[in-house]
């Protein structure tokens, strides 16, 4: 990014999809992390006649929650326990036995969940003994990157509150949680705000990438409070709605509103002094890449003629109506989160009638998906959390029909932002203000942060949508039995 805020060079590699071993797990090995940075930022360097000598400094966004365990020697002790990785129901009824909902919720804002990492970690070290007595480093997916570039083992506020050790109120780690649930306060890194530099590009980590030796690295922020200041989404009333492999409906707040059910998440934000709400559907935009997957584009259309598949997809679930003749997906692949905490809960297919074509289904797949963000609303109304604007993020920004589909359902103007870098250009945003290039962040977020459009929602439709989604609330009560 320049300093007007311009998108100067960008490159992108892909790294393997996660492995799923069981149902409900998902791993990814973090050295491929690694490799596809390196590979990525070569890229960027080479596709404009940039110099590593030009960059100012280097930020991070990365996937939350991921249990990354280090050795002694610095070594992988095994694959990461990822994000949306489910497999430590156990251990989170454990944590709320050992402190009580509601002492936990006092002390890290937030109630013990299956992706937070600090349930992971008990998971290890209750089911591969031989592997915890290895571990002697925990980081997030991000920061794993960030020590292989720089060698500095360290954190920003608004990842570590996904950690369950963090103290989101007073932005430190939590002692009484480290000592009660008997995790080595030396194993984490050191605590920053998102935009503080904290370590130098090193030579190791020079070579890998092609930056230069020096270069400063701020420590960025997780994938939702940086994908939030790269939209805008800076202070209370501002609201974004993203729809990437999981789908967030995030709210900044000036204090640490906290939800009594512990719907939502309340973490800190990437800027000091501020916080932020969101709600998580596990499986957004993961939904209609599941059906891509095992469903493929329709038959009859050449997928290697060039078109981008979601593109098909789209233009076949155009061909149905608004509320999809009565077919619901309710998108629970990966068990969900907002608004029913529910690991075990599973993805269904509602209402199907022998007139039901793939576009229906493909257009429920998105609607789905919208209901499943807007629940997220519904506690926001119920927390009297300020909605003024909101802005879409992701996938679900750049395909037309999910943006139409989402202002119908959300019932609200949604607005589209000019940077579709998401939290990489939240990332450069704050690695902008760490290089004093910007006061503060929301001085950066004033300058650099563009509405390109705005979508209404269409009344008919939208009408429709409402209805529909009263129905689409009955679903999960009614099958809850049965995924259990
Ligand atoms: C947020 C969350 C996701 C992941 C992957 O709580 O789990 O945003 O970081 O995108």
């Amino acid at each position: 990014m320049g300093e007007t805020g311009k998108v100067v060079a960008s490159g992108s590699e892909e790294h393997e999809a996660f492995v799923s071993p069981r149902p409900g797990w998902a791993e990814q090995d973090p050295r491929d992390w690694w490799r596809a940075c390196g590979s990525a930022v070569h890229k960027a360097l080479h596709s404009s006649d940039l110099s590593a000598d030009d960059i100012a400094c280097v930020g991070f966004s990365g996937q939350m929650h991921g249990a990354v365990l280090l050795d002694s020697g610095d070594e992988v002790v095994r694959s990461a326990i990822i994000w949306c990785d489910q497999r430590s129901e156990a251990q989170s009824h454990e944590l709320e036995k050992l402190f009580g909902r509601d002492a936990l919720i006092r002390l890290t804002c937030n109630p013990p969940l299956t992706n937070f990492t600090l349930t992971k970690l008990l998971w290890v070290r209750e089911t591969e003994p031989k592997n915890w007595a290895r571990v002697a480093h925990v980081m997030l997916p991000k920061d794993y990157v960030r020590f292989r570039l720089t060698g500095e083992r360290a954190i920003d506020m608004a990842d570590a509150s996904g950690t369950l050790l963090l103290d989101v109120t007073n932005r430190r780690w939590s002692t009484e949680v480290l000592s009660k649930a008997d995790i080595d306060s030396r194993f984490l890194p050191a605590l920053y705000e998102s935009s503080q530099v904290c370590g130098k590009v090193s030579a190791a980590g020079a070579e890998a990438t092609g930056l230069r030796i020096g270069t400063p690295v701020v420590a960025g922020a997780g994938d939702q409070a940086a994908g939030a200041v790269g939209m805008g989404i800076a202070r209370a009333g501002a609201v974004s709605a993203t729809i990437g492999t999981s789908g967030v409906v995030f709210a900044a707040t000036d204090r640490p509103a906290l939800d009594p059910q512990g719907r939502l998440h309340t973490f800190c934000h990437a800027i000091p002094g501020r916080w932020h709400v969101m709600g998580v559907t596990q499986a957004a935009g993961l939904s209609l890449r599941w059906f891509r997957d095992r469903f493929g584009v329709a038959a009859g259309v050449q997928v290697n003629e060039g078109r981008d598949p979601y593109d098909i997809l789209a233009q076949e679930a155009s061909s149905a109506p608004a509320g999809s003749d009565g077919a619901f997906w309710v998108p629970y692949l990966m068990g969900e989160r907002t608004p029913h905490l529910d690991p075990n809960a599973r993805a269904a297919l509602v209402g199907l009638t022998a007139s039901h074509t793939r576009g229906h289904i493909i257009r429920a797949v998105m609607e789905g998906v919208a209901y499943s963000l807007k629940d997220t609303f519904t506690i926001f109304d119920e927390m009297q959390i300020p909605v003024t604007s909101i802005r879409l993020g992701g996938g679900g920004a750049r395909s037309p029909l999910w943006r139409q589909i989402q202002a119908d359902v959300y019932a609200h103007e949604v607005e589209i932002v000019v940077a579709e870098e998401g939290a990489a250009y939240g990332a450069a945003i704050l690695a902008g203000v760490g290089a004093g290039g910007w006061a503060s962040v929301d001085e950066a977020c004033d300058r650099v942060v563009r509405v390109a459009s705005r979508i209404a929602p269409n009344q008919g439709a939208s009408k429709t949508m409402q209805q529909a989604y009263r129905t689409y609330r009955k679903i999960y009560p009614a099958l809850h039995q049965v995924f259990a």
